[in-house]
């Protein structure tokens, strides 16, 4: 256990230095803006689409390690998804991050995201996680009102 939070925690500290998919998509379907009041940490999430595929997902803004690792590894996992699976996964991450430490999850729909188990024994960083994810499932239900806060 103690290895694999060690990986866990290397590639969250990978994608806080080398953010993926992090900058403007230029004329996107969907540009929305997460904003966490606790700590003024807040992220624009632009999208693209392509019927109901996500073609496109990116991000910009500023935010703490496990925000803006979260909002990384979002992009990567949501690319080519359709709306129904990236609001199913969205449900199976938001779920393992608000369960207790010790509950089983679903390893096998959330991929790399099960890197963000260990949130689950820090209350106040549920936010963190979940904060870019608010915005773009707000994006996708064709929310603009802006910003999706966490509260
Ligand atoms: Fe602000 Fe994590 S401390 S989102």
């Amino acid at each position: 256990m103690a290895d694999s939070r060690s990986l866990y925690e290397q590639v969250i500290l990978d994608h806080n230095k080398k953010p993926r998919n992090f900058g403007k998509i230029e004329n996107a379907d969907a540009e929305i803006e997460g904003f966490n009041p606790l700590c003024g940490d807040h992220f624009t999430i632009y999208v693209k689409m392509e019927g109901d595929r996500i073609r496109e997902v990116a991000f910009d803004g500023a935010g703490c390690a496990i925000s803006k690792s979260s909002a990384s590894i979002m992009t990567t996992t949501l690319k080519g998804k359709t709306i129904e699976e990236a609001k199913k996964i969205f449900e199976a991450f938001h779920q393992m991050v608000t369960s207790a430490p010790d509950a089983e999850f679903d390893a096998d729909a959330l991929g790399k995201l099960q890197v963000f188990s260990g949130v689950r024994e820090y209350p106040v960083r549920i936010k963190c996680a979940t904060l870019a994810w608010h915005a773009l499932v707000a994006a996708l239900e064709g929310q603009t009102e802006e910003p999706v806060t966490t509260e």
